[in-house]
């Protein structure tokens, strides 16, 4: 009795820990959004812990001096809420004045934002083109999947991951739904081909694998973030530069690819 008794209660407290309301969730990312929009981290709709660790393209940084502390006219945004990890992901698309696209994860301790993470592309990243990005984000249809047909989360996240393994492994076969498009940066693969699996990446030179994969999972939207390390490609960062691939997967299957990644110097030196 006492031993039930207790596993239930057990039970209870880690479902307390871990999960969180999509309200909830949904109401964070909006604050986040104004935040951004004001310019200002301390709007009292946005609910950071006290300690909350601020993080710009993998660098810790002084959130009075990140890109959140000055206001950008936000044209567009996107967001994933993943209730069972307590996570947010957010894209937002800013080409009418300010020209950004602005990844953010945000993670939750007890309701409070604990860590803020962003990769903020701007002028000289890779592929940028913020008019592009704006543009073509907007076209994309990433309605609430019906309940039935919603895939579960390891799915989804599966999905995202062969598409990163097949960069460095020819031989893992991404699951391309028919049509696939990539936004990678401002340049766009589906335009003009709406019927076409476009996404498809050939293999990069080996050895390359892509680490230190963080993950936001949300079943409604059918969709994965993916903060990553990108390899290769930034010629003064081999092991890695940081980078985000917003992903929407059907039925299994990916439909949308964002990719967003930063380079230390104009479009990674290539
Ligand atoms: C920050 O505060 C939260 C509670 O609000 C706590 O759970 C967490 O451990 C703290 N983190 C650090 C790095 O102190
Ligand atoms: C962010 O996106 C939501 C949902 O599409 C929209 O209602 C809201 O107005 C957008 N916020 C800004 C500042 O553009
Ligand atoms: C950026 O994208 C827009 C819209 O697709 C296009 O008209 C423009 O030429 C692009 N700019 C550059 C520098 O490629």
């Amino acid at each position: 009795m006492l031993y039930s008794a207790l596993l239930v209660g057990a039970a209870l407290a880690s479902k307390a820990a871990a999960a969180c309301t999509r309200e909830q969730l949904e109401a964070a990312t909006a604050a986040y959004v104004a935040a951004q929009a004001a310019g200002n981290p301390s709007i009292s709709s946005l609910a950071l812990a006290e300690n909350v660790t601020y993080i710009e393209n993998d660098e810790p940084t002084d959130i009075a001096k990140g890109v959140i502390s000055t206001p950008i006219t936000v044209d567009f945004n996107r967001s994933l809420h993943d209730t069972t990890q307590c996570a947010t992901f957010t894209e937002i698309s800013a080409a009418t004045k300010e020209k950004y696209v602005i990844s953010t994860r945000l993670l939750f301790t007890d309701d409070k934002i604990t860590t803020i993470q962003s990769v903020v592309a701007n002028d000289g990243d890779w592929a940028f083109n913020a008019t592009g990005q704006l543009y073509w984000t907007k076209q994309e249809k990433w309605d609430p999947i019906p309940e039935d047909k919603q895939d579960k989360r390891e799915v989804i996240q599966a999905a995202g991951d062969a598409y990163l393994d097949s960069w460095g492994d020819g031989t893992v076969k991404a699951p391309y739904g028919t049509p696939c498009a990539r936004l990678e940066g401002g340049s766009y693969t589906g335009s003009g081909r709406p019927t076409a699996n476009t996404c498809f990446m050939p293999e990069f030179p080996k050895p390359f694998k892509v680490e230190n994969r963080r993950y936001v999972i949300d079943e409604v939207l059918g969709g994965v973030g993916i903060f990553n390390d990108f390899p290769f490609i930034d010629a003064k960062k081999p092991n890695g530069t940081s980078s985000t691939n917003f992903i929407r997967v059907e039925g299994g299957q990916i439909r949308y690819i964002h990719e967003v990644t930063v380079c230390s110097t104009r479009n990674c030196g290539r």
